[in-house]
């Protein structure tokens, strides 16, 4: 895995703000805690924050959570840098692309989707194609194998992907109309690829 470090002084945003509303829904997280662990919203909060920052965390951001939850800056950048959930530079304003490129996905053509990736967004992961609205990377496991291959963007995954059925998720989102999520071929879940093979009749569950 690469090495994790906040985007360059550059790149980041001088102020971050809540929202009303994030601050709202941040606070009713922490009140779930009992006092003196308001920290172990952390995650929750991190990942709030970045979907109201167009999609990464940045270092005032991350700040802004230190200080609402009463924690050391260090700590809050521990666990930003540390979990490959959170981005740390700007991704892609229409989505930023996970591609899983662990074995079983491998084996079941996550190549074909990373030059996919390649030649519609950029040559390589972490750079916002042309036009800003796309971004990428290689992720460990997501957990949906039994759908592979599979990719992660923003909360939702799409499966069952071949390069041409994932080029259509990236048109659906380019166009504001993403896809529903989960198998692209149709498939109910994780049920057999090729329709049920068990209970097909009322015999079968006596
Ligand atoms: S190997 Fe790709 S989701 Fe598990």
């Amino acid at each position: 895995m690469a090495v994790r470090r906040l985007a360059p002084k550059e790149k980041q945003p001088t102020s971050f703000a809540f929202t009303a509303e994030n601050l709202e829904w941040a606070k009713a997280q922490i009140a779930k805690y009992p006092p003196g662990r308001q920290q172990s919203a952390v995650i929750p909060i991190l990942w709030r924050v970045q979907e109201q920052h167009e999609g990464w965390v940045s270092e005032v951001a991350i700040r802004a959570v230190a200080d609402l939850l009463g924690m050391p800056y260090i700590r809050v950048l521990e666990i930003a840098t540390f979990y490959t959930m959170f981005q740390l530079e700007p991704v892609g304003k229409k989505a930023h692309v996970q591609v899983c490129g662990t074995t079983p996905c491998m084996l079941r053509g996550s190549k074909d989707l990373i030059e996919v990736c390649k030649s519609r967004i950029h040559h390589d992961p972490f750079h916002v194609s042309a036009d800003g609205n796309f971004s990428w990377e290689e992720v460990e496991c997501l957990g949906a194998c039994v759908n592979a291959p599979m990719v992660m963007i923003w909360k939702d995954t799409y499966e069952d992907l071949t390069a041409e059925s994932f080029g259509k998720v990236l048109d659906g989102f380019a166009s504001g109309n993403p896809p529903k999520p989960g198998s692209q071929t149709g498939r109910q879940f994780a049920a057999p690829a090729g329709g049920p093979t068990t209970l097909k009749t009322s015999g079968d569950a006596s």
